[in-house]
């Protein structure tokens, strides 16, 4: 589904190198940061969970996981009226029109809205939803912050971390704890396989990943970009767990 900062376009190669280290001993799967699930859609093993903190997002996804489908028509007075409103509407409604009928994926950044009249956006989003919904039915969807899943309740897992790059700003969150998240993750490391997408991290994380990508779209570009070339990379932290993928 539309997502900011969605990880759709490079799954098809992501995905494969974290499925490599989902080996039988693995207990389950956990993304904290699981956004549009367009990652975690892609991964196969028998325990899934997709966490984040945005609760409206979360509802969505356990709505959709349960089977709820989403209304074919949003007007653009139903938009505003949620968007003015959230507390009228279930979570769920406001988490749908919030990203997926906003423009670029963006939360409640302005209505989908087609000059020419050529295209039905609320439809669109209804088609991408429903076609994303079948592989969101095995995942269970918690709203918590990362700093919540600690190094007691989790051991055995691989942790696939999307974390809001560093330098954008293009989040509902006000900023992201980047610290605390470097050392959450040196924690997380010690019995789990932590994998973290960024541009850059600390000195102690090792780099096991990269591809560039084009982004020819402007609405795509990140501030991390160089002309239109980006380098996608995968880091793990150098002290973790010993691993063979
Ligand atoms: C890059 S997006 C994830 C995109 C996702 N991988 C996809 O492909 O759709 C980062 C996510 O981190 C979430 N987030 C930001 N701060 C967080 C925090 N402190 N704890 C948990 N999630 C957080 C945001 O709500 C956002 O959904």
């Amino acid at each position: 589904m539309k997502y900011v900062g969605s990880k759709n376009r490079i799954a098809k190669d992501l995905a494969p190198v974290i499925q490599s280290f989902i080996t039988d001993e693995v207990v389950g799967y956990i993304e904290p940061f699981v956004g549009g699930a367009n990652m975690i859609d892609k991964i196969v093993c028998d325990v899934k969970i997709g966490a984040d903190v945005h609760k409206y997002q979360i509802a969505l996804l356990q709505e959709l996981a349960k089977g709820w489908k989403p209304p074919k028509t949003v007007t653009e007075a139903d938009y505003m009226a949620i968007k003015d409103n959230p507390d009228n509407y279930p979570d769920y409604l406001v988490g749908y029109v919030g990203y997926q009928l906003s423009f670029g994926g963006k939360w409640f950044a302005g209505f989908s809205r087609d000059k020419l009249g050529v295209r039905d956006y609320a439809d669109e989003a209804y088609r991408n939803v429903t076609r994303q919904q079948e592989l969101l039915r095995d995942i269970s969807f918690l709203c918590a912050d990362f700093r919540e899943l600690t190094p007691d309740a989790y051991k055995g897992y691989v942790i696939y971390c999307d974390i809001p790059y560093k330098g954008t700003t293009k989040y509902a969150q006000k900023s992201f704890p980047y610290e605390e998240f470097y050392q959450w993750a040196r924690q997380m490391s010690r019995e789990n396989v932590v994998l973290i997408s960024e541009y850059a991290m600390p000195d102690d994380f090792i780099c096991i990943w990269q591809k560039t990508v084009r982004t020819l779209i402007s609405s795509t570009k990140e501030r991390g970009d160089i002309g239109n070339d980006r380098v996608e990379k995968l880091f793990m932290y150098k002290d973790g767990m010993e691993v063979v993928a």
